[in-house]
C-alpha cells in the first residue's frame, strides 16, 4: 500500500539535550515545544513485492547516512506489522536539511506516520509518538498538534509526547532566521552523547522540572514576557552544557551571535522578541503575531540574514492523499 504524510518540525522552548537510554532514546528530561507551520517534511512510502531493496531519496538525492536510519526505522515498522516487503520512500523538505532546523523531527515524524499507515498499522497518537521517538527523539513531539509536551518517561511505553494546547491557542510565531547554509559539523545525535560530560549537567537536571512547570504556567496565562525570558535563558543554558562538554560543541557562527545581540538591543527599544537556538547556526525569534512586521523590517537591514521563514503554530503529523510518486 502507498501512503503519504506531512509533518512539521518543532521548536523546543524547554530543550531535550542528553539521553538516559541511548537505544530507546529516553531523554534525560522532559521538553516543551511548538510545531512549525513553515518547516515541513512530506513523505510517501510504498511497500511492495516489486522492490528488491529499500529505495530512499530525500530531496531528490540518495544520502547514505540518512538512508541507514530510514531503513532501520522501516525494519521496526515491518517487525510490528509482520511484513517483509521492501519499500520505496520519497521525502521532500520545505527547508534546507541538517543545518539545525530540525529536519530529523519533521522527517522521522512524517516517515513514522506514512510507513506505519502503508504497512497497514492503525496506531494511536501515543503509539505513533513512541515509534517516532525511537528514530529521532524530537520527532515524537511532531506527532501531536500545536503546543506539545514530551513526557520524559521511564521506559519505552511511558516516554511520548502529548498536546498541551491546540495551534490556535496563542498567537505567537517563530521567525526562523537563516544566516548560512553550511551543514553542522557534529550531528545532533552524536552531540547528545556528550551532554552528561558537562560538569553543569547535574545542575541543569536538578532544576529542569521546575522550569517545565514554569513554562507551562506562562503558556497557560499567555504571559509572553516571562515566557520569552525563560525560553531565551533555556537556550543559553543548553548551549552552556554544549560548550562545557567533552568534546566542547560550538554550534554558533559569528552571524548567530550577531542576531542574538541585535535581538537584545531591540528589546531595549521596546520590541518584545526573544531568541532560541538549536544545534545549528540558524536562530529562531519568538514574538507575538502583532510584532512580525517590525521584526522582519529590522532583520532585512542585516546583510548577514539570508532568508526568513515565519512559522505559525501548526497541527501535528497527518496523512494526505497527494503522493510524491
Ligand atoms: O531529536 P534530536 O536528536 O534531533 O535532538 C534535538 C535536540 C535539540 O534540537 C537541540 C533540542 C530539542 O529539544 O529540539
Amino acid at each position: 500500500m502507498k501512503k503519504t504524510a506531512i509533518a512539521p518540525a518543532n521548536i523546543a522552548f524547554i530543550k531535550y539535550w542528553g539521553k538516559k537510554d541511548e537505544v530507546l532514546r529516553l531523554p534525560s528530561n522532559g521538553s516543551i515545544s511548538m510545531n512549525l507551520s513553515g518547516l515541513t517534511t512530506t513523505t510517501t512510502v510504498e511497500f511492495s513485492k516489486s522492490y528488491k531493496k529499500d529505495l530512499v531519496t530525500i530531496d531528490g538525492l540518495v544520502k547514505a547516512d540518512e538512508e541507514k536510519r530510514v531503513i532501520e526505522h522501516l525494519d521496526r515498522i515491518r517487525n510490528m506489522a509482520g511484513i517483509f516487503q521492501k519499500a520505496k520512500v520519497v521525502s521532500l523538505n520545505s527547508f534546507p536539511a541538517s543545518t539545525g532546523l530540525s529536519s530529523s523531527a519533521s522527517g522521522f515524524a512524517a516517515l513514522t506516520l506514512s510507513a506505519a499507515s502503508a504497512a497497514g498499522l492503525n496506531l494511536s497518537e501515543r503509539n505513533l509518538s513512541i515509534l517516532a521517538r525511537l528514530a529521532s527523539g524530537s520527532a515524537c513531539r511532531s506527532i501531536p498538534s500545536g503546543f506539545v509536551e514530551w513526557l520524559e518517561g521511564t521506559d519505552n511505553n511511558s516516554s511520548y509526547a502529548v498536546s498541551l494546547h491546540p495551534p490556535d491557542f496563542w498567537n505567537i510565531v517563530d521567525i526562523v532566521v537563516i544566516v548560512s547554509r553550511e551543514k553542522k559539523e557534529v550531528p545532533t545525535s552524536a552531540g547528545q552523547k556528550y551532554a552528561s560530560t558537562s560538569p553543569f549537567f547535574p545542575v541543569r537536571l536538578s532544576r529542569i522540572n521546575d522550569k517545565i512547570n514554569q513554562i507551562k504556567t506562562f503558556m497557560k496565562e499567555k504571559n509572553f514576557l516571562r515566557f520569552g525570558e525563560l525560553v531565551e535563558a533555556e537556550a543559553l543554558e543548553m548551549h552552556a552544557i554544549m560548550l562545557t562538554s567533552q568534546l566542547p560543541l560550538i554550534y554558533w557562527q559569528p552571524e548567530t551571535l550577531l542576531i542574538m545581540k541585535a535581538v537584545q538591543n531591540w528589546r531595549k527599544d521596546g520590541l518584545l522578541v526573544y531568541f532560541t537556538v538549536n544545534t545549528g547556526q540558524d536562530i529562531h525569534l519568538i514574538c507575538e503575531k502583532e510584532f512580525i512586521k517590525r521584526v522582519k523590517t529590522k532583520l532585512k537591514k542585516i546583510k548577514e540574514v539570508k532568508n526568513i521563514i515565519v512559522n505559525y503554530t501548526a497541527e501535528g503529523a497527518k496523512n494526505i492523499g497527494r503522493h510524491l510518486f
